[in-house]
Order: structure tokens, then sequence, then C-alpha cells
């Protein structure tokens, strides 16, 4: 496979430090911009994160002497310099549209975790597993970019991977018709450790803004079509969401409550999850996990603390399948909200748009 020159912009941030350690060894992508804003900007990558490094291995050696560049003032050098960019910058929705967009129009394509384009119809947004051929709309937004290699693919909200992936398998078969979910959110999620976040020890803050709605309809876009020139989203399931922030560090949870429209045994439900997997484990990506959905069998699990490394925090976790009384089923889900969830995520999409010749 050939080899590609990667920025990562928000190098600095929370999703940006993922990116520095997933990206530090990487098989196909060579980081050879980070960038950030003007506060970082010229100073060597080490320093500008200073006592904000917020990983449990350390900075990787061969990025920390980097001197990091103006995400802003730099577009034109950084886009000449990089075959594409990684992005997780946290501004303004409006600031972030404008940002991707002149990157894309610079010929470089951006693959982002920010949100401000992930409603835009043809900006795919890409579980890899889930609906590789929206890649496909690329086509179309090229031709409204103006662009002849640049474009802007994203990934969904990091709350949803703890269950979109457990209805997935299951919707041809069985059409889930309507689920109840409460997310159980680390604060990684906002970019915080408990050194940052002191309020949230012995606690838990019922309300993380604008989560609820992304919980809800970004499903539909990830399970919409591409049909002329864009992605129209699907009308079901009906999903209604609580979302709470919890003394976590990283990994979100989810208690899902779900019925079907045709309704699986306990047996049907564990083996189309055991037996799932999509084009990364075709392809043999990189960063895909082998197995990408575990079911387990013990009643307290999966726990967080425990589970949410599995398979690099690639993989998404599933216990306490049982009956329910209003619903058909209640299970309890798990992902890595910034391996899986963000930037983990965005390198296995970006696998993929390689392994298709998206930047080439
Ligand atoms: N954390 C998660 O689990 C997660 C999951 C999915 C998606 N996301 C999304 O990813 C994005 C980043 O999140 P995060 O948690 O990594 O945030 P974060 O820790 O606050 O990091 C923000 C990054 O944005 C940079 N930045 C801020 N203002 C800027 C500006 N005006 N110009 C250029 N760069 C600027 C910061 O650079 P400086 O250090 O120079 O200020 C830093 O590198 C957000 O859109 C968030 O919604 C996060």
């Amino acid at each position: 496979m050939k080899q590609y020159k990667v920025g990562i912009i928000g190098a600095t941030g929370m999703v940006g430090q993922r990116f520095c350690l997933l990206l530090a060894n990487h098989p196909w992508f060579k980081v050879e911009v980070v960038a950030a804003s003007a506060r970082s900007a010229g100073k060597r990558l080490e320093d500008a994160i200073g006592n904000k490094w917020a990983m449990t291995s350390p900075i990787p050696e061969n990025l920390k002497d980097m001197i990091v560049m103006d995400a802003t003032a730099d577009i034109e050098k950084i886009s000449s310099s990089v075959d594409f960019v990684f992005c997780a910058v946290n501004m303004k929705k409006d600031e972030i549209k404008a940002l991707e967009e002149a990157y894309a129009k610079a010929e470089c394509p951006v693959v982002s975790n920010n949100s401000a384009h992930r409603g835009t119809p043809d900006v795919p947004m890409v579980v890899p597993e889930l609906n590789p051929e929206h890649i496909e709309v690329i086509k179309s937004q090229r031709e409204r970019l103006g662009t002849k290699r640049g474009f802007i693919a994203v990934k969904s909200n990091c709350s949803l991977q703890s269950y979109v992936p457990l209805f997935h398998p299951l919707m041809k078969e069985f059409g889930v018709e309507k689920a109840v979910v409460c997310t159980y959110q680390a604060i990684s999620g906002a970019g915080k450790t408990f050194e940052t976040m002191p309020e949230i020890v012995d606690n838990v803050i019922p309300y993380i803004g604008g989560e609820e709605e992304k919980s809800e309809q970004e499903p539909l876009k990830i399970w919409g079509k591409v049909e002329g020139g864009k992605i129209v989203n699907a009308t079901e399931p009906v999903i209604t969401a609580q979302c709470l922030r919890v003394p976590v560090s990283d990994g979100h949870t989810a208690a899902v409550y779900v019925t079907f429209k045709k309704k699986p045994t306990k047996e049907q439900i564990i083996k189309a999850w055991e037996s799932f997997s999509g084009v990364p484990q075709e392809l043999q990506l990189p960063s895909a996990p082998k197995q990408f959905i575990h079911y387990f069998e013990e009643d307290n699990r999966p726990q967080a603390k425990l589970d949410r490394n599995i398979e690099n925090g690639m993989a998404v976790s599933a216990g306490r399948l049982r009956e329910d009384t209003l619903f058909d089923y209640k299970f309890v889900g798990l992902s890595h909200n910034t391996l899986r969830g963000a930037a983990g995520g965005a390198v296995l999409m970006a696998e993929l748009l390689a392994a298709k010749g998206y930047f080439d």
C-alpha cells in the first residue's frame, strides 16, 4: 500500500492527541503536519500541549518536536504539503464549516470528527462496517465544491457508536421499529479529564448540549441511501435518547430498550452480533477490529473500565441481553468514545477511503 502524508488539525486537543498516538507508527499514514489555534502555532507540539496531555502513554517521540502550524492562517501551506487532513477542532459550527470547506477547496480532503458538516446531504457520515457505500456521494460533493481531489467526510457522534452498531446486524432480518437509549458518557467526550472537570467527581450531570438530538437523528443518516447525488435519510427506526455525563474517563455506555418488527430469539440476536463483519474486516484494514461486536454472558459486563479497550478500543461490546416488560428486549452496549467513537473511527474511515482510491 502507498504511504500518504497526513496533517492533524487540532493536534493539541483530546481527539488530536489520540490521532497522534494512532498515527505515530501507522503503516499507511505518515504525520507531516500538526496544526492547532494561533495560541499553539510556532511552538513544539509537546510545549503546545503542555500539561493538557491526557493519554496514558507518552507523546510519541517522532511527533513531539514538530512545530505546530496555524490551522486557519496556514491552510494553503498545509494543503500543499499533505495528501489529506484529519480534523478535530473546538470552534463555532460556522467557523468549522468554513475551515473544512477551505481545506477541501484547496484540494486537501478532510476526514472530520467535528459535527458541523454531519447534516450536509452530500457529505458522507461513515461508520465503515455499517455504511461504507455512502462514500460514493463524494463524487457529487466534488462537483458542488468544484474540486478534483478535495472533499469532506465525517464521523458520526461518539454516543451512538455504543448502540447503532448493535442494531445494524438485526435491521435486515428483524427490522428495528423503535428504541429507547440512555447513554452514560465519559468526560473525555467533552475534551476533559478529572483534573479539568472536578465537578464530575461523585456526580452525574443530566445534560450534554446537543447530544440527545444527535443520538436520535444521526443514525437515520447512517441508515440512509445515496440517491440523486445526496444521502436521503432513513425514516425509521424511531429512537428517543437521554444522555448523561458520568464520572468515567473513557468509554460511553448505553442502556437500550428495543422493539422489532419481527421479534428474534435471544440466540438469534447474539448470533447476528457475533457473526457480523463488514468491509473493513473483508479488506483487512489496519485499524479494523477482527471481531466488531463482542458479547458478554457475565451479568456484570461490559464495564467501561474493563472492556473499553477491547481490540485496541475499536470493537463494540454488548451484554445483559434479556426480554423486557414494555419492549421486546433490553441490553447494554459500550464503546470507546475517543477511539472507535472519534480518532480511531476516523482513522478507519481514512483507511477505507485510501483503499478505495479517494486520496489518489
Ligand atoms: N472528545 C471526544 O470524544 C469527541 C468525540 C467525537 C467528536 N469530537 C469532536 O472533535 C472536536 C474536538 O474535540 P476535542 O474533545 O478534541 O476538543 P479539545 O480537547 O478542546 O481540542 C480542541 C482543539 O481545537 C483547537 N482549536 C481551538 N480553537 C481553534 C481555532 N480557532 N483554530 C484552530 N484550532 C483551534 C485546539 O487548539 P489549541 O490547543 O491551540 O487551543 C485543540 O487542538 C470537536 O468538534 C468535538 O465535538 C470529540
